[in-house]
């Protein structure tokens, strides 16, 4: 049986991967601002250090895989902007950068990380703003989304995932990386029924913008068909999966980019 970390497990699909991990018999080490064996807050530069040095304690310095799903979505407020920031990208980086040696001494360890389908189908992201995600610049990101005015949220929210995505695919590919069996890959889901998603149709004008979005399939997401895909990205089913980006996303993806290739 394995060891896991999963951040986000609180809620939504991060509570869902690790429910499942667990019922399959691996120790899973939750890691959330709510409810978790590590009670952490991912927003700030010391609460990553304390939860990443306290994963560290629990696995024995030895980690099988982890899931990086802790996010907050594009809510309305000054302040949001920084923390999609910090806790969509920095949340991800800063803590993969710390478990990087437990996961090289697993054999074959696995990473997915969640991205979204925001990363490929929110038009004019500055690109100034991901730059400054990879450059580790915060102040970067935020003066250029201020221009957004009260789209900064959504704007901030594309451009960190845009961010963590092009981070999960360089960083992959590397030999402390991928040449350490390490395989780190991200999940892109589209709209997917959990507290996140339930927040923003609450508010009218963003529930008529998300029902008017074209998903070919229909409806929306289930956080415990997005956690088997998780699961299964964690299996030795995925032992040639590398710096893939999997878009689970009933089809908003190809809509917009068929020939983006
Ligand atoms: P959720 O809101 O149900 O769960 C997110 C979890 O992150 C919560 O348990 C929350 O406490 C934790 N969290 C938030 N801020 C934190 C902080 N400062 N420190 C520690 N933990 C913190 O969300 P959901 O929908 O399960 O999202 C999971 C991931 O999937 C997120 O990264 C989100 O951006 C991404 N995603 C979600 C989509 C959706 O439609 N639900 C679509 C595409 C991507």
């Amino acid at each position: 049986m394995s060891t896991y970390a999963v951040t986000g497990a609180a809620s939504g699909m991060g509570r869902a991967v690790a429910d499942k991990l667990a019922a399959g018999g691996h120790t899973v080490i939750t890691v959330d601002i709510a409810e978790a064996t590590v009670r952490a807050d991912l927003s700030t530069p010391a609460g990553r250090r304390a939860a990443a040095t306290a994963v560290l304690e629990r696995c024995g310095g030895r980690l099988d895989g982890a899931v990086l799903a802790a996010g907050l979505g594009p809510a309305p407020g000054r302040d949001r902007p920084r923390l999609i920031a910090e806790v969509n990208y920095f949340g991800v980086v800063d803590l993969l950068e710390a478990w990087r040696p437990a996961l090289a001494a697993a054999d074959a360890a696995k990473v997915v990380v969640f991205s979204s389908n925001s990363s490929s189908t929110v038009p004019m992201v500055p690109g100034r703003a991901v730059r400054g995600f990879l450059e580790g610049d915060i102040e970067r990101v935020l003066r250029t989304l201020r221009v957004f005015g009260k789209q900064a949220p959504t704007f901030a929210y594309a451009a960190s995932k845009i961010a963590i995505s092009r981070w999960v695919r360089r960083t992959a590919v590397t030999k402390e990386w991928a040449g350490a069996g390490i395989r780190l890959n991200a999940i892109a889901p589209g709209a997917v029924l959990t507290p996140l998603l339930e927040q923003q149709l609450a508010t009218p004008a963003e529930a008529k913008q998300i029902r008017r979005f074209p998903v070919p399939i229909g409806g929306f997401g289930d956080p415990g068909q997005l956690a088997d895909w998780v699961v299964f990205m964690l299996s030795d089913a995925a032992d040639f999966l590398c710096g893939s980006v999997v878009f689970v996303d009933g089809g908003s993806d190809a809509w917009f980019r068929a020939d983006d290739w």
